[in-house]
């Protein structure tokens, strides 16, 4: 059966925590001089229904640099599922490259692609889930934090795609997790429950709150992501309304623990969900978590397309 990377939940504690070392390893060999051409000959088709600069640029130059290339397909291009079926795209794609990653407005079109393909199938986000970016954040908080567990990490926001990778990732480093948000845009009970097995199962806690005060509380990482998601943009008035209360500011980092950091998936909407000022504080590690988005996609690329093993 093809492996795929479309939602953490069909991946093991024992996986997830070897891609981020393999993410380590690989991002040590980048800067030793030494990309390994381990995808050489391979293609990975880049399929976009939303805009991206970070998904779209490590995946690509990850591909490159691991010896392969990658392919950005524009809707336009290809009218996923309206100039043809994704299914069909899928069963035609599988016939020229080796992997596809798309980036998709409904999580089921990265399921049919992967039910109707014979090639991995890369969650490059989807409405409901963002692994991508998740593994990136967990290599992220191995580097700013050393070992991670024990330590807590509180999500601040909108109970996003984000938020759904990044709670599941950091449970099973063993993080305690924390989710402050407005009530009605909270993650569903069962999401919940799906979070607080993981987190339990490493030693840790999921706690849900509504007050963003009282979640920063004690916190060692806190997090946030837009108000308003891409394709939700006729909802923008009104949670502008409601998320004011979370932003991440200066003001609520300070009831967060001496030497916490600040971390955003970005694009950021400066401003709206973080000030200036927490962006650009000596706490923020936005930009080192940006870049790490390359290593952890060529982790993801190395383990799927060229088939490193996981340790
Ligand atoms: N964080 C993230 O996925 O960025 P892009 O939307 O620019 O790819
Ligand atoms: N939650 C955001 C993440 C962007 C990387 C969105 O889906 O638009």
């Amino acid at each position: 059966m093809t492996s795929h990377f479309i939602a953490l939940e069909d991946w093991s504690d024992a996986e997830l925590r070897g891609l981020v070392t393999l993410a380590q390893s690989l991002k040590a060999e980048h800067f030793q001089g030494g990309n390994t051409p381990i995808l050489a000959g391979k293609t990975l088709a880049l399929v976009f229904e939303k805009p991206s600069l970070r998904t779209r640029v490590s995946y690509e130059i990850g591909m490159r640099q691991l010896g392969g290339n990658g392919l950005s397909l524009s809707p336009q291009e290809i009218g996923l599922g309206k100039r043809e079926t994704v299914a069909d795209i899928s069963r035609v794609l599988s016939g020229y490259v080796d992997g596809i990653m798309a980036r998709v407005f409904d999580h089921n079109t990265l399921l049919e692609l992967a039910k109707y393909g014979s090639i991995p199938v890369i969650n490059g986000l989807s409405d409901s889930h963002h692994p991508s970016q998740a593994i990136a954040d967990a290599l992220t908080l191995v580097e700013q934090l050393g070992d991670p567990a024990g330590k807590t990490l509180t999500y601040v926001g909108d109970g996003n795609n984000v938020a759904r990778s990044l709670l599941i990732y950091a449970a099973v480093m063993g993080v305690n997790v924390r989710i402050a948000a407005p009530e009605g845009y909270h993650l569903t009970e069962d999401e919940m429950d799906l979070i607080s097995e993981r987190a339990e199962r490493n030693g840790a806690s999921f706690t849900p709150f509504i007050d963003p005060i009282e979640a920063v509380t004690g916190a060692d990482v806190v997090y946030t992501d837009v108000w308003t998601s891409m394709g939700q943009e006729e909802e923008t008035a009104q949670r502008l309304k409601v998320f004011p209360p979370y932003q991440l500011n200066l003001e609520l980092m300070h009831h967060a623990n001496p030497g916490s950091i600040i971390m955003h998936c970005l694009p950021a909407h400066r401003g709206e969900e973080i000030t200036d000022a927490a962006a650009d504080s000596q706490q923020s590690v936005l930009f080192p978590q940006a870049h790490n988005r390359l290593h952890a996609q060529k982790a993801v690329l190395a383990h799927l397309l060229g088939g490193v093993a996981l340790t």
